[in-house]
């Protein structure tokens, strides 16, 4: 499913379940040492997708320790994205010569809880969910919730900054399976230029739904 939303120089890898003997590193364990087994199970199984990614790009498989705000630390000139949920783990790298910045997020395809939409959706957002065509099967408000948790992940490790939920307007394109994230902050500059939008796509198969976004770097455009 990632490679469905992801360029072609992103190498991905998921998995629906937790394999048993999965190597792991204990630079990694340490953090979940005390975390309940499924936590741990969900731990492993996305670092060892990561590492298996990795492999695709002929980077060493190396630790993959949990680093500032529970961002994931990659080897030097790569950059990534963890995700799962019930029933699904799935990572994706790149190098930073191609891509700058990665973010990927996986939910179930079911409405938000009760509440929720309230508190991470702007006005015009409520506004654009309301006129996404409704019997496609898609929960788009739990698709916003999840691209703007990609918006996140993409941003986090550019900026080392906290973004907020209402920080983003996001715009999604129910045709093209995509969508733009407009800041509300100011963007990070990279390559010397301002970053205002975040751009990403969106797929739902099996009753996951998997946002992600991919911002190339100038050389990888
Ligand atoms: C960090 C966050 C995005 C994770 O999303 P989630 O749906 O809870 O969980 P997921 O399984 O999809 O992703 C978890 C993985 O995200 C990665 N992650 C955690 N913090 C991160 C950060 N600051 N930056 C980048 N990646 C991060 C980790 O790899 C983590 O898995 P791991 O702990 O097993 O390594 C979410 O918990 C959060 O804090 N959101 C608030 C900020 C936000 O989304 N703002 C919206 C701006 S428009």
């Amino acid at each position: 499913m990632l490679a469905d939303i992801l360029p072609p120089k992103v190498a991905v890898r998921e998995l629906r379940g937790d394999p048993p003997g999965v190597p792991h590193h204990p630079q990694e364990t340490v953090h979940v040492a005390s975390a309940l087994p499924q936590r741990r199970a969900e731990f492993i199984t996305g670092r060892h997708c990561a590492r298996q990614a990795l492999r695709v790009l002929g980077v060493q498989p190396v630790p993959i320790p949990k680093g500032d705000r529970g961002a994931p630390v990659w080897p030097a000139g790569v950059t990534g994205s963890i995700t799962h949920c019930a029933g699904y783990r799935g990572a994706a790298v790149a190098l930073r010569s191609d891509v700058l910045a990665l973010g990927v997020d996986a939910e179930p395809n079911e409405p938000l809880p009760e509440g929720v939409l309230r508190t991470i959706g702007l006005p015009s957002e409520h506004a654009m969910l309301s006129a996404l065509p409704a019997h496609r099967g898609i929960a788009w408000d739990r698709l916003l919730f999840s691209a703007k948790e990609s918006v996140y992940k993409a941003w986090f490790p550019l900026t080392g900054e906290w973004l907020d939920f209402l920080e983003a307007e996001l715009t999604i394109d129910a045709d093209a399976h995509g969508f733009s994230a407009r800041l509300l902050v100011r963007g990070p500059v990279v390559d010397g230029v301002r970053w205002s939008t975040l751009r990403g796509r969106f797929t739902v198969r099996d009753g996951i739904l998997l946002t992600a976004v991919a911002e190339p770097s100038v050389s990888g455009r």
